[in-house]
């Protein structure tokens, strides 16, 4: 009998709702042919919800979560009812502080150089994970407004960095970097100029990094660091940065592999619930038309299952996805005409052909 393994699964709003269902077909397909133990239990969570009842999710869900879940395998949020996102804040913002899951890894490599916007770069090039601090820095909602609605009206928000925060995502992407035999870690901040966030950042990089003598410790200011994203992919191995910083290098990452359909990542705090979600949002301009990518969602289904310890499953997905890549099974924001229910029948054939050898 396998262990059990149980996943809370969470679609969302508009494509999170369809490309959920097909990662969550594929899990299902893959349990059976694989007896991996996954228990998946649907959760209405989004803006329906919160429309209708005035709360995206129970006011219990993060105990229940917390004491009874492994996983969570997460849409998107997003809806034009809700202008505010206040239902985002309360789901994705909820889960991500509510269960202290500071660490927000997102993998990015190119899977074809066709793909890849920048001349002459491919696979071996744009082959990168970056660790972005998931619960501190402009996020925490520390500051206020003075003078609010007049002239003279004033904004405030606060940065927050502490030991605790910065030396554990800091030391995480080293355990990362040796564990999976990557050779060097880039710290980026703006210690040049945000002087008391940055030169904490830049006294536990320098400290944590004494205890990995085989890994190499690398620092570029984050505007430099942007450039060289762009300029010389390569040069880049394993990530850290604060949260602010990490959302934006992540999404101009998200840009360098071709697609936000294809970008995945997760938000864990080792040794407990992890929660794995697409980078991507709601995408309104798309939903309903069956054209959203469902690459992205797959690929977090793979890195939940490597979270699991199922990684056999997890190096299934992403082989079907590749092949898919290679047969030019793609959706249209990957220059093909699939829809996402083709695309998605092929990966999950092509998953199982896998698995069944
Ligand atoms: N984690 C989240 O839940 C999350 C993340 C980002 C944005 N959002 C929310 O989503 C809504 C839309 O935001 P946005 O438009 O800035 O970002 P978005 O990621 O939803 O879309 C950006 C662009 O990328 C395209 N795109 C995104 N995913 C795709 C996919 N799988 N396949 C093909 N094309 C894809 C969209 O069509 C759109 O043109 C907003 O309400 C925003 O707040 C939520």
């Amino acid at each position: 009998m396998a262990e059990r393994r149980r996943i809370a699964v969470v679609p969302g709003d508009g494509i999170g709702k369809e490309v959920i269902a097909e990662g969550r077909a594929l899990l299902v397909e893959l349990d059976r042919a694989m007896s991996l133990g996954l228990e998946l239990v649907d959760k209405d969570w989004g803006a329906d919800r919160y429309l209708e009842t005035g709360r995206g999710m129970p006011e219990d869900a993060l105990d229940d979560l917390r004491d009874n879940y492994d996983a969570v395998y997460f849409g998107a949020l997003g809806d034009d009812r809700i202008p505010d996102m206040a239902h985002g804040r309360e789901i994705l913002l909820g889960m991500r502080f509510g269960l202290d899951l500071w660490a927000n890894v997102r993998p990015v490599k190119v899977l074809d150089p066709a793909l890849c916007p920048l001349k002459d770069k491919g696979p071996d090039d744009v082959d990168m994970v970056i660790f972005r601090e998931n619960t501190e820095d402009l996020y925490v909602a520390v500051g206020g407004t003075f003078k609010e609605g007049t002239p003279d009206e004033v904004a405030v928000d606060q940065s927050v960095n502490s030991r605790k925060g910065v030396e554990r995502i800091v030391r995480h992407a080293f355990d990362y970097a040796q564990k999976t035999g990557r050779k060097k870690v880039t710290m980026s901040d703006k210690s040049n100029a945000v002087r008391y966030g940055g030169g904490l950042w830049q006294r536990v990089f320098q400290e944590v990094q004494k205890d990995f003598p085989d890994i190499a410790a690398d620092h570029l200011f984050v505007d430099v660091a942007a450039m060289e994203m762009v300029r010389a992919p390569e040069r880049f191995d394993v990530v850290v940065c604060n949260n602010l910083f990490g959302d934006i290098l992540s999404d101009l990452g998200a840009a360098l592999i071709g697609s936000l359909g294809l970008a995945a990542s997760g938000n864990i705090h080792p040794g407990r619930i992890g929660l794995f979600e697409p980078v991507h949002g709601s995408a309104p301009d798309i939903a309903g038309q069956g054209v959203a990518n469902p690459m992205a969602a797959f690929l977090t289904a793979a890195m939940m299952l490597e979270f699991l310890e199922v990684q056999p499953a997890a190096d299934a997905i992403r082989q079907a996805v590749q092949g898919a890549i290679e047969q030019r099974q793609v959706t249209p924001d990957l220059g093909g005409q699939g829809t996402t229910q083709s695309v998605s029948a092929h990966v999950r054939e092509a998953c199982l052909a896998i698995v069944a050898g």
